[in-house]
């Protein structure tokens, strides 16, 4: 079976869907939401998962003011107790931040909170992590100047930063196309990333490359119990989950992937 993720999953950070969903910035996976009654039951059966998962789930108010307010995921990153605060890369999402720093800052008592500055930009959507080493994608979100904040912030923890050149004319960030299910495992997509991009890895770690059409497949959280939940509909994934001994948990995500959203955009770990 494979190593299942060590890095602390507990308490989870969400937001709801805002009314105005559907006004919501898209132009990889999808061309826009539709049905946001739609939305909002899937979003619900994804809240519904991660407290099957035994995770503590607190969900913010929607702002109806910025559609993309459910993809929190840009807006902090939290590490080793430590938050790092972006300036997300689209100037539409920056005010989407206070209420989920206030929110973190109040409950990390003791935690770290780093912000960034100048032209520096990047969303959490960038970030990957593999055990001790981390990936950011350099995107039309993210950019070198963001990337060396971040790279202050892990050098000061001890970890290696690597970064990979997001392929920016068919995707948003390196999570669209790409995530670590477990501590030993990236799944990422033909044309898009190869294990090449991931540089030399550590003894029992592997890059699992699925077909280009199950891209959006390929971005998925895993569990301490195994548990990996998968946007449903991308079949190579999950059978490959499957064979490394874990258990695919399937979520319907077409609204979300309409918005450009994926599965790992929804939430923060803390
Ligand atoms: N719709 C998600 C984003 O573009 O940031």
């Amino acid at each position: 079976m494979a190593t299942v993720r060590t890095d602390q999953k507990q308490r989870v950070l969400m937001r709801a869907v805002p009314e105005s969903f559907s006004n919501a910035l898209a132009s990889f996976f999808g061309s826009g939401p539709t049905d946001i009654a739609l939305a909002k039951t899937q979003h619900a059966a994804y809240v519904q998962a991660l407290l099957d998962c035994g995770l503590e789930v607190t969900i913010l108010p929607a702002d109806d003011k910025h559609p993309d307010c459910i993809f929190v995921e840009d807006q902090a990153i939290v590490i080793d107790g430590h938050v790092l605060l972006p300036v997300p890369g689209h100037p539409s999402r920056i005010a989407e931040q206070p209420p989920i720093a206030d929110f973190l800052s109040r409950q990390l008592n003791g935690f770290q909170v780093c912000g960034m500055f100048g032209d520096a930009r990047m969303d959490g959507g960038d970030i990957l992590r593999l055990g001790d080493i981390f990936f950011v994608g350099l995107s039309d979100r993210t950019n070198q100047e963001g990337i060396e904040t971040l790279r202050n912030l892990l050098s000061h923890l001890g970890h290696e930063l690597r970064i990979i050149n997001i392929p920016t004319e068919k995707a948003l960030h390196l999570t669209s196309i790409s995530s670590t299910p477990t501590d030993n495992i990236i799944l990422t997509a033909e044309g898009y990333l190869s294990p090449e991009d991931f540089g030399e890895l550590p003894d029992g770690c592997e890059v699992l490359v699925m077909p280009e059409e199950e891209v959006y497949g390929c971005n998925t959280i895993g569990f301490e119990n195994g548990c990996v939940l998968v946007p449903d509909g991308y079949p190579t994934v999950i059978e490959t989950l499957k064979q490394k001994g874990l258990t695919p948990v399937l979520l319907d995500m077409g609204q979300i992937r309409e918005a450009d959203g994926s599965i790992t955009c929804c939430s923060i770990f803390f």
